[in-house]
């Protein structure tokens, strides 16, 4: 038996491929340096979907701005009963209002439903109206426009969309096989999306990057990280941000990103300096998980920049996992038609431990 399945092969996939030694990812037949900065999330999502849905169109841009407005009057559903909620789980519950399909209409619909839905219950939160799509914009700029009710600068809109097609996809992990394992037993793709952001709102997997925040404003400063560090470590706690499954180097989508948020100069609300105060932190965390962990590779994960670039794009921490889910949502459901055109149920098999039923007198 593996612990936590490690290097259990679970799927065969033509989607993307994670090199945890090289530190290298490959989506389909593109390294990631080729498309994060450069293709759009639109493109991304159809390379993936390639092959998996008929009709395909050659851009999906008009047809996912369609989406955007189709989902839109979910938004009336909102309650104060879900308001009270982490947007991760008022923007779960209204994608759950989306009723069941496999078809792309219905996929369309489910990669514009965290977009769209995230922005309403955030600003929602804050006292302040939805603001409707505009299906004439590319997804990145809408999903801003909608948040701050005014259209971000177009380096700001390319920070998000190199972020989105950075996180679109990545092998078998927790969330993505979550969402196998429902779509293997012909649920649907709403329901194998609904599983993919259930496993992805834990904080070992795509809720690390609010407390990531939460550690650099804990430290404050760059010459209080090496105290801060070493007491969260003596108590017991995990850096967020830090460490991986799979990658035993550096995971390229850190670098990645860190490119995104240089890239994005002046034009995200960052604070000054706040760059390089991360990376002094990221310094001091890696000296001393070394120190901590000898025998384990713990390096840099791809939620360290992840926060760094949403907070320069204003999202809220409370949200950050939402706007993972905008991008991840593209691979949940490539991978969900990938298990339905040749997999079989997935059921794996365990082993009793428990007691033996007393022999019968
Ligand atoms: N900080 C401190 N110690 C750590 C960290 C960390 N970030 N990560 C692992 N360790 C330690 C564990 O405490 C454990 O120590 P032990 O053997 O003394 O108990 C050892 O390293 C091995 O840890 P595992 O949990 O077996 O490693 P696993 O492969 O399951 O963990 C994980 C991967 C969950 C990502 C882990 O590194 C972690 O918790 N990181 C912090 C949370 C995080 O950043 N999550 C985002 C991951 S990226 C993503 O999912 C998108």
């Amino acid at each position: 038996m593996s612990d936590g399945l490690e290097n259990v092969v679970a799927a065969q996939t033509v989607l993307s491929d994670v090199d945890g030694k090289a530190g290298r990812l490959i989506i389909r037949g593109h390294d990631l340096d080729e498309l994060a900065g450069r293709a759009s999330f639109e493109d991304a999502a159809r390379l993936l979907f390639d092959g998996f849905f008929e009709d395909l169109p050659a851009d999906l841009g008009p047809a996912l701005g369609a989406a955007r407005v189709e989902v839109f009057s979910e938004v009336a559903a909102l309650d104060t009963g879900l308001l009270d909620r982490t947007p991760i789980e008022a923007m779960r519950a209204l994608t759950a209002r989306l009723g069941d399909g496999d078809d792309l209409a219905t996929a369309l619909r489910l990669m514009a439903a965290p977009a769209v839905f995230t922005a309403a219950v955030v600003r929602a939160q804050a006292g302040q109206a939805p603001v409707a799509p505009d299906p004439a914009l590319g997804h990145a700029a809408d999903i801003l426009r909608m948040l701050r009710g005014a259209a971000p600068a177009p380096a700001e809109a390319q920070a998000l969309d190199a972020y989105l097609v950075t996180v679109c996809d990545h092998g078998l992990n927790a969330s993505t096989f979550a969402a196998r394992v429902v779509a293997s037993t012909r649920a649907g793709l709403t329901s194998a999306v609904l599983a993919g952001i259930s496993a992805l709102k834990g904080p070992l997997h795509g809720g690390a990057p609010g407390p990531v925040i939460d550690m650099l404003d804990g430290i404050g400063a760059p010459e209080n990280a090496r105290a801060w560090i070493e007491a969260a470590l003596a108590r017991g706690d995990r850096l967020m941000g830090f460490g991986h499954r799979v990658y035993k180097v550096r995971d390229p989508r850190a670098d990645a990103l860190k490119g995104a948020i240089r890239r994005m100069g002046a034009a995200g609300a960052a604070k000054r300096g706040r760059l390089e105060f991360a990376e002094a932190v990221e310094k001091a965390a890696l000296d001393i998980l070394k120190a901590h962990k000898p025998d384990r590779p713990l390096d840099t994960n791809v939620e360290f920049y992840t926060a760094l670039l949403l907070e320069a794009l204003a999202f809220p921490p409370s949200a950050f996992t939402c706007v993972f889910a905008m991008g991840r949502t593209a691979g949940w459901l490539a991978h969900a038609r990938e298990q339905l055109a040749g997999g079989r149920l997935i059921r794996p098999a365990s082993v009793y431990v428990g007691p033996t039923p007393k022999a019968a007198a």
